[in-house]
């Protein structure tokens, strides 16, 4: 798996001969593990085909603003960041903006960056690289005079004085016959370029441990008890951190979730198996964040064969087992220890009375029920602190792992520093 599993990236043609490219930067980006929907102007059609894009990318392209008929036609099979259906009819531009990790437009034309740059909503990409909160990137492509042109040259002043990455553009030989600067950069180094946007460095030197999933606490050889958490929270906080800089240990209970790439994954089955491995490599660990859902209980015996039925009634003796986060945070010294809290009802409450109980840092909250927490693609937090209470709206869980794992950063600095300061005082 590459460097952008599990991202989204909605990819912007614009009108340039270069949009020949954009195919096989679809295609990277792909290979490199993300999700590709695109958008392109009317200017791109008169170069490259929608159909060719749509192809490359497995997904219908968006074109117009008001096109009832596409939206009512190809929503089947898109998945929203809720798991439904997206984008809903006639709200597409909001549904996409808020569907991408991040816009890329390339080609990214003299004309488009005039438009960017003015702010102009006059077609859909430029309305959707304007309701985005995502980072925003245009990879420029145009003829060297265009590009040297003292109001390409404000224009692009003005983009990244917004915030707006320009990825390039490249010296070389040019289409139209002429050398100089204006050539798109190759689509993979826009996939690395891509990446480096998502790696922020804020963990960076620090270790993490992460415990993922439900466990599975053994009956007999064919029963089992466990719970209904898929992993997909504890696995998008792991990858968040590996973003971070962190070196991370994922340790899961029993999922059907790939192993995420560049974080060590140990996989277990059973709370004491998850113990176990937590206190393998907890000592050298700055931080952890438990967000596996533990079985409190198991079978205080495990039947070497399946167990018949007898009886009308069966009554099955469980035993307690340890609780892992709280064993974390009693170590001398103990990392940075951050819980979860899935509650159906009294979420700071409940959250604060086990951010005490238990000793840690911070308990991330989120409201369970039906349709909500567990097996979802979208959850919302509300991270409880001694001092403090902070909430991170609804989102799709990968967004809402980074924004945890940038707070959690904070925190973490601001707790080492006032250390060092305490220790240091005469
Ligand atoms: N946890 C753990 N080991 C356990 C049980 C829970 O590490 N044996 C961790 C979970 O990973 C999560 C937090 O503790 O971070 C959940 O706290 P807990 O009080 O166990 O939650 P519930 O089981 O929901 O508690 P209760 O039913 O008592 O409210």
């Amino acid at each position: 798996m590459g460097t952008l599993t599990n991202k989204r990236i909605l990819l912007g043609v614009t009108g340039g001969i270069a949009a020949y490219k954009s195919a096989d930067a679809v295609r990277r980006l792909r290979e490199a593990g993300a999700e590709v929907r695109v958008i392109m102007t009317a200017g791109a059609t008169e170069f490259i085909t929608a159909l060719t894009l749509q192809a490359v990318s497995g997904h219908p392209v968006y074109q117009h603003m008001f096109d009832t008929g596409a939206e009512a036609g190809d929503v089947q099979g898109r998945t929203s960041a809720a798991g439904g259906r997206m984008p809903r009819a006639a709200m597409e531009h909001i549904d996409l903006a808020r569907w991408a990790d991040i816009v890329l437009v390339a080609p990214a034309s003299a004309n488009f960056l005039a438009r960017l740059a003015q702010g102009r909503a006059d077609d859909l990409l430029t309305t959707v690289c304007l309701a985005t909160e995502v980072p925003v990137a245009v990879a420029p492509a145009m003829n060297q005079q265009m590009w040297s042109n003292a109001a390409t040259q404000s224009n692009l002043a003005m983009l990244k004085k917004n915030g707006i990455s320009i990825f390039g553009p490249a010296e070389g030989s040019q289409a139209c016959g002429e050398v100089g600067p204006g050539r798109m950069l190759e689509p993979a180094d826009l996939v690395k370029l891509v990446s480096d946007l998502f790696t922020t460095g804020e963990l960076d030197g620090l270790t993490m441990i992460v415990t993922a999933g439900p466990t599975w606490e053994t009956i007999d050889p064919v029963r089992g008890l466990t719970n209904r958490s898929s992993g997909k929270m504890g696995y998008a906080v792991a990858e968040a951190a590996v973003e971070a800089g962190a070196r991370v240990i994922l340790i899961s209970g029993p999922t059907s979730l790939p192993d995420p790439a560049r974080v060590q994954t140990i996989r277990v089955e059973s709370a004491q198996e998850m113990y176990d491995a937590v206190h393998a490599h907890v000592r050298a660990t700055n931080i952890f964040i438990g967000v596996a859902a533990v079985a409190d209980y198991r079978p205080a015996q495990k039947a070497g064969n399946k167990i018949k039925k007898t009886d009308e009634t069966m009554t099955l003796e469980l035993t307690r087992n340890p609780d892992i986060l709280a064993s974390v945070a009693a170590l001398k010294p103990a990392p940075f220890t951050v819980g979860f809290a899935a509650e159906t009802e009294d979420l700071e409450q409940q959250a604060r009375q086990k951010l005490k109980n238990k000793n840690l840092d911070l308990v991330a909250a989120n409201r369970v029920g039906p349709g909500l927490g567990f097996g979802t693609d979208e959850s919302s937090l509300l991270l409880v602190e001694h001092e403090t209470v902070t909430e991170l709206p609804i989102q799709p869980k990968t967004k809402l792992a980074r924004a945890l794992i940038h707070h959690i950063a904070a925190r973490y600095r601001a707790k080492k520093f006032a250390t060092v300061h305490v220790l240091r005082r005469p």
